[in-house]
């Protein structure tokens, strides 16, 4: 036994480990740029745009190949402290992107989710907030927006009204960001409450507002996705953790039942980007003192590692012609529960759909003809790192190069104002109405 070496390992280890401060963004960028050198092989770290202070926005991806996509991988992305007041979510990022690189090769749950998972992760959607922001606070501060003052997660097209507030460079560099990879799934960290709440932010009568509520087709799986994240963080699953605040049942709402919203990242990436994203509030506190995140690590972690493996659920697979060439921008949906902007197969002819066990029929449609339907079964015992694959051959003759590319059937417009609907009238929350008198904002 070479104790000299386990020794130094054990010294070099606690030397090189990420400490428990807030990390600015010159700290930041350092430590991302070191990880991306340190583990050159199953990492990329780029920018994919500025902020309007200039300083970059950094994403850290983690993957067997990490440079690229590959067929069957699916990508899933973080992002955090898109109000730069909220700053929890942005150290857990850190030592989430340390605790997936350092256990690589060694932890075989870690090294599985490495090699069948694309894991984007972005610490800081808002640097110039978080900078803005001179120590520690819980309740609101102004960093919470951008530097031209607008709030970030009021600043997406909206699927429900228009949203005509000026779109700002964060936003417009995370819109392009997801027109560049297909994203199956995501969370977007938060602070100043506890809970994992699920789309939609906003809504109409038809999707149940009439109710409190406005509910996507895939509730059962988004109820699912915010439980997996609840039910392992000791403190949200309780519920009621942060004082002179709303009871969540099991630490998990709907974010119109909670307060509805206009122009939200979650109900963007699930109407345009075809991809599931929640929303995790992580702390009562927006911006507790630093003392504090050893344990919100603690409380986290087991809970990060899980969701992304939920990224798995379901079914993906290519959809080829009968000369097995892949189609791409093919419409590929689960009977009964069809997206308002169809989902389709990205530019390797590739699907991923997001559903839980049981039976469905798929249908694949190219536009101008008739739709083939699919029977599959997905099984009850958990997926060991990859949803059930599934191809699907056409059984067209010839070439098909007359799909549109562009997807003229979802403008960045309304799309839901037009669903029928039985009332006038939504009714505000008497929430809602605090919400707006006090000023307090959390997602
Ligand atoms: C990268 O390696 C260098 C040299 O061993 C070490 O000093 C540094 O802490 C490492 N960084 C990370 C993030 O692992
Ligand atoms: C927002 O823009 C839409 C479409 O351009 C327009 O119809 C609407 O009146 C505008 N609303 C406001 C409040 O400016
Ligand atoms: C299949 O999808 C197409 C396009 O979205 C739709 O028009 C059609 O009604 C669907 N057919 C069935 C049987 O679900
Ligand atoms: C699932 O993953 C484990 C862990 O690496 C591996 O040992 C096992 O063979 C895999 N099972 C299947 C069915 O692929
Ligand atoms: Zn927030």
């Amino acid at each position: 036994m070479d104790f000299a070496r386990l020794w130094l390992g054990l010294l070099l280890s606690l030397v090189t480990a990420l400490d428990f401060n807030y990390h600015h963004q010159e700290a930041m960028e350092a430590f991302l740029k070191s990880v991306a050198q340190n583990y050159s092989s199953i990492t990329q770290l780029h920018s994919i745009g500025k902020s309007v202070k200039g300083r970059n926005l950094w994403v850290l991806v983690v993957g067997r190949f990490p440079k690229e996509h590959r067929i069957g991988i699916p990508e899933f992305k973080y992002v955090a402290n898109m109000h730069g007041d909220e700053t929890v979510g942005r150290e857990l990022l850190l030592h989430l992107i340390e605790h997936l690189v350092t256990n690589d090769g060694k932890d075989p749950e870690i090294t599985n989710l490495i090699d069948g998972t694309r894991i984007h992760i972005m610490p800081s959607m808002n640097p110039d907030g978080f900078e803005a922001v001179r120590k520690p606070d819980c309740f609101y501060s102004n960093g919470r927006e951008n530097y031209n003052l607008y709030d970030l997660n009021r600043n997406f097209p909206d699927a429900f009204e228009f949203n005509n507030v000026s779109r700002q460079p964060e936003t417009e560099a995370v819109m392009k960001w997801l027109k560049m990879e297909t994203f199956v799934l995501s969370a977007n960290l938060h602070g100043g409450a506890l809970v994992a709440s699920y789309p939609f932010d906003n809504g109409v009568p038809a999707t149940g507002t009439l109710h409190s509520r406005s509910l996507t087709p895939d509730d059962d799986v988004f109820q699912h996705l915010a439980h997996t994240y609840a039910s392992r963080n000791p403190n949200m699953k309780k519920g009621d953790h942060c004082k002179n605040n709303v009871n969540f049942p099991n630490g998990v709402t709907n974010g119109y039942s909670w307060y509805p919203l206009l122009g939200g990242m979650q109900d963007y990436n699930y109407v345009w980007a075809q991809c599931f994203e929640i929303t995790l509030e992580l702390s009562c506190c927006k911006y507790p003192r630093e003392e504090k995140l050893p344990l919100f690590w603690n409380d986290n972690k087991a809970s990060l590692i899980e969701y992304i493996k939920q990224v798995h659920l379901g079914v993906k697979g290519q959809v080829f012609d009968h000369n097995r060439i892949p189609l791409p921008n093919v419409i590929v949906e689960v009977q009964d529960r069809s997206h308002i902007c169809p989902y389709k197969t990205n530019r390797f002819g590739e699907y991923y759909l997001l559903v839980l066990p049981g039976s469905y029929v798929i249908n694949v449609t190219v536009p101008g003809h008739e739709p083939h339907l699919t029977k599959v079964v997905i099984p009850e015992k958990t997926q060991n790192f990859s949803a059930l694959k599934k191809d699907i051959l056409l059984p067209f003759q010839g070439q098909l190069d007359s799909i549109p590319v562009s997807n003229p059937s979802c403008p960045m417009s309304p799309l839901y104002r037009n669903l029928r609907s039985h009332s006038a009238a939504t009714k505000p929350s008497l929430f809602l109405f605090l919400v707006t008198v006090l000023h307090i904002f959390f997602k």
